[in-house]
């Protein structure tokens, strides 16, 4: 029986305690339901001497060995499904469903990347001189720093720590502090599947001093990073004089474009998924819709009708579609950016205000008639929010798509095949939806171009972020 909620940090195969702690609530009732060790600089610099001592004799073992302990891991993390969403329900808020789903997304990485370990390959090439030949070998980086957010506590974590642990690299975590037991759990389970003592380092504590503390260190040679881009450009900042290899995932603001020629019904399907999952909190959620005129009403009509049936609830209710957000923070945004919507003429289709299931429920809304000078097409909402804007033409819905800083994902609902190509190559995103709302799998390289961030996750892409290239020139 492996004990999964740990109330301790994971520091060279050792878990951790402290005289100072972090309180974690469930956000559905603000209730406390456990405390993690408040850790800071030297604690950081303890797991990032462990990882370094590691990684060698990990990276010396050859790749079918490594693949078979995530193979291990990653059938502990699906034997323990349900006691991992339990969990992750707990404190993160999202319905014991979602939580479940986020579970297999989250043990998907672990297969892809066990799978990925034994498909590194080099190249031979030919030498620029008749007696030479250039030989190209992958190596991995060396010490990784991965934070990771609250949103997903399960996926975001296997996303970043699968590949890097499959390239052999040894690894420093730091989730967020409203979800570190998720992450924990993680970490017992990996340790359980035999992960050698110093490989994966878990430190929960003071965002601030750990994260500094990791983009100093010349030991981390790579950070890898999800989260808002305010917090993503200042770690890049920081990264800046130790040069470290960066992949950053950072704020989307994605546009859901719907032309007049698509499939209604499977529009408005797209758009409950892409808008409502994890009650509007996931980087790749539609921000802004943009409906073609002629289909505006009818689509509309049938959004708020969909929405209107829409259960808000806590986690423990199996009936619970959307659960809280995260914090009051993420309830006076979501609100604030209602209000100014409001006030700059914006109308209320259904919803509008707090749901009475508790503090930090918003009532999925939906708003009509809004402008791109409202806040709710400027900024990432993250809440349950779906503001509709109508456009004329394809040329207004591309420039109004790729009005953003931001270009991370974008959704397109079209039956034709000639729009579809023009629409996939001039939207500004690292990612879009044809026809669909879901968008994330392990198999696909997620991330983003502009401000959205740096480097690819899942997919081939995704175990080369962990890799340096090197060449040998031999002379024969
Ligand atoms: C995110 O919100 O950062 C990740 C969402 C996903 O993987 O689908």
């Amino acid at each position: 029986m492996i004990e999964l909620k740990r109330e301790a940090c994971l520091i060279d195969g050792e878990w951790v305690s402290s005289h100072e702690w972090i309180e974690v609530d469930d956000p559905a009732t603000g209730t406390v339901i456990g405390r993690v060790p408040k850790l800071g600089a030297v604690e950081t610099d303890r797991a990032i001497k462990a990882a370094e001592r590691a990684r060698g004799g990990w990276a010396a073992r050859s790749a079918k060995d490594r693949a078979g302990v995530l193979r291990s891991f990653f059938t502990l993390v699906l034997d323990h499904r349900e006691q991992l969403a339990a969990l992750l329900a707990q404190e993160q808020g999202k319905p014991r469903s979602e939580a479940r789903d986020e579970i297999t997304y989250a043990a998907a990485f672990i297969e892809w990347f066990a799978e990925e370990a034994k498909r590194v390959y080099g190249e031979l090439l030919a030498g620029p001189t008749a007696d030479k030949r250039i030989m190209v070998l992958k190596q991995p980086v060396g010490v990784v720093a991965a934070i990771t957010p609250w949103n997903f506590p399960a996926a975001m974590v296997t996303r970043k720590i699968a590949p890097a642990l499959a390239a052999g690299c040894g690894v420093v975590l730091k989730p967020a502090e409203q979800t570190p037991f998720t992450a924990l759990a993680l970490g017992a389970l990996a340790q359980a599947a035999g992960l050698p003592d110093g490989l994966l380092n878990i430190v929960t504590g003071d965002a601030a001093e750990i994260g500094q503390r990791l983009t100093a260190s010349p030991e981390v040679r790579k950070l890898s990073f999800t989260g808002s881009t305010a917090v993503g450009s200042l770690l890049y900042a920081q990264c800046a004089p130790t040069v470290k290899k960066l992949s950053l995932e950072l704020g989307g603001n994605a546009p859901f474009i719907l032309f007049d020629d698509a499939d209604i019904d499977a529009a408005v399907e797209g758009a409950m998924q892409s808008k409502f999952r994890n009650a509007g909190q996931t980087c790749v959620c539609t921000n802004r819709f943009y409906v073609q005129r002629g289909v505006h009403d009818q689509f509309v009509e049938q959004l708020v009708s969909a929405t209107k049936k829409l259960n808000v609830g806590a986690h423990s209710n199996p009936q619970s579609d959307i659960g809280p957000l995260i914090d009051g923070a993420a309830v006076d945004k979501v609100l604030s950016h209602i209000g100014d919507a409001v006030r700059r003429g914006a109308k209320i289709a259904t919803g509008g205000g707090k749901a009475p299931a508790g503090e930090r429920f918003v009532s999925p809304t939906i708003l009509t008639g809004v402008t791109s000078e409202m806040a709710v097409m400027r900024e990432e909402t993250f809440g349950p929010v779906a503001a509709v804007m109508a456009f004329e033409d394809e040329a207004e819905a591309i420039a109004l798509a790729n009005a953003s800083d931001a270009g991370l994902a974008a959704y397109v609902y079209t039956r034709d095949m000639s729009r579809a190509w023009r629409l996939i190559e001039a939207v500004e995103s690292g990612m879009i939806g044809l026809n669909t709302g879901l968008i994330s799998s392990e198999l696909a390289p997620f991330g983003g171009i502009k401000a959205s961030g740096l480097g690819r996750e899942g997919a081939r892409q995704g175990i080369e972020e962990y890799l340096e290239t090197k060449y040998a020139c031999i002379a024969i």
